[in-house]
């Protein structure tokens, strides 16, 4: 099969469309020490398909990269094979982490001059790949820290609508065929959705200025704000401002440490982060939290401890669910409700040895917010792992 990688010519904009209508989360990409392992994990673990690959095998002499789908999340797994490979550099630095939320738009060339216009740094110019396939084109700017947001367009066969029928996702990407952790997950599906929200962690003092650089770049509103007086125990808080994409496509909530009394879960964060912004979590979305739950327990997944006292008292504050609440609490699942319904949502052990990336796994019933509730218990939780790794 032959392929083309070229920049694009710039100026193909059509004028009739916003260039910067985001129409999905193309992917998430992770830069990870060995793409192989990590595959194997997040499938083990969270359920998804190890469904593509793109590796030596397939005629990419730089990097491996897999593919991981489930609902409509889709993970890419890059290791770069070269000590120059820009994946191996910042895992040198960051650990395993999240590199690129990336959108699929109608014109990745479009996309990217515009935002330039609206203030944006590029991470890298247009870039043309075709086969008899189709085309893919992608481009990147640069937001906080080390987190890049792609912008793909993709045409015939690479269409959004035929990845998501499992055709190849881009050039040089081939079909994993017989894995049995594969089959195992089709039998034993762990139900999750979509990428619910996307949380990066900032500097002290620059959220607002991540805040305006989203609405002045990519046209996000602003969502939701807490203060610190609403996210704080005894010893450390944060400030957040919640990002939001519009049409329900995905919402970045931007957390910035506040003054406590010992080190906030953000400064630690940035301290095992070379000192560097990045994504501190993704939530992942599930209709059913106590069987994605369970499951995902049965696989082995970590999850924050919760004090047994939470449930002496959450019933008063969130009323009836629908959910059995014995189940609940077995399950050690937080709630929480706001005016318009109510949540439940469980938060992850860091996914690697670093105390950098987890995953929440969050189920809406109604609620629209982000468990403000339970910020308190989280944190003192969170205090509680922090003090067995010495970093309080
Ligand atoms: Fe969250």
């Amino acid at each position: 099969m032959s392929t083309t990688s070229s920049p694009m010519p710039s100026g193909s904009t059509s004028p009739s469309k916003d260039p910067l209508r985001l129409i999905d989360v193309d992917f998430v990409r992770f830069y990870v020490g060995n793409a192989k392992q990590a595959a194997y994990f997040y499938a083990q673990a969270f359920g998804f398909e190890v469904e593509q690959i793109c590796d030596l095998t397939t005629g990419d002499r730089e990097s491996a990269n897999y593919l991981l789908t489930q609902g409509n999340i889709r993970f890419l797994l890059t290791t770069g094979l070269s000590q120059n490979h820009p994946a191996q550099q910042e895992v040198a630095m960051y650990g395993d982490g999240i590199k690129d939320v990336a959108f699929t738009v109608d014109d990745s060339a479009a996309a990217y001059e515009q935002a330039l216009r609206n203030g944006a740094e590029s991470a890298y110019e247009p870039v043309e790949t075709t086969d008899e396939r189709g085309t893919v084109v992608m481009s990147g700017i640069k937001t906080f820290g080390r987190v890049i947001h792609s912008f793909v367009s993709r045409t015939d066969q690479y269409g959004l609508e035929h990845i998501k029928n499992r055709n190849a996702f881009m050039p040089k990407f081939r079909p994993i065929e017989d894995l049995a952790i594969n089959e195992y997950n089709r039998q034993n599906p762990t139900g999750l959705f979509y990428v619910d929200h996307c949380v990066g962690n900032v500097e002290l003092g620059k959220m607002n200025h991540w805040v305006q650089w989203y609405e002045d770049v990519l046209g996000f509103k602003l969502f939701k704000h807490f203060d610190d007086k609403d996210i704080s125990t005894e010893y450390s808080a944060l400030m957040s401002k919640v990002m939001d994409s519009g049409r329900e496509l995905i919402k970045i909530p931007i957390n910035e440490p506040a003054a406590g009394k010992r080190k906030s879960q953000i400064e630690e964060y940035l301290d095992w982060h070379h000192d560097t912004p990045g994504i501190q979590h993704l939530a992942l979305l599930t209709k059913n939290e106590l069987d994605t739950v369970g499951q995902l327990r049965r696989r082995g997944v970590d999850f924050l401890e919760i004090p047994d006292t939470y449930y002496d008292i959450v019933w008063d504050r969130v009323g009836e669910i629908r959910e059995n609440v014995g189940e609940v609490k077995d399950l050690k699942i937080l709630v929480d409700r706001d005016d318009k319904g109510y949540l439940l949502q469980i938060f992850t052990k860091p996914l690697q040895d670093r105390p950098t990336l987890f995953f929440e796994i969050i189920c809406r019933r109604g609620s629209e917010s982000f468990g403000k509730g339970n910020f308190k218990a989280l944190f003192e939780s969170l205090e509680l792992e922090q003090e067995r790794r010495g970093n309080l």
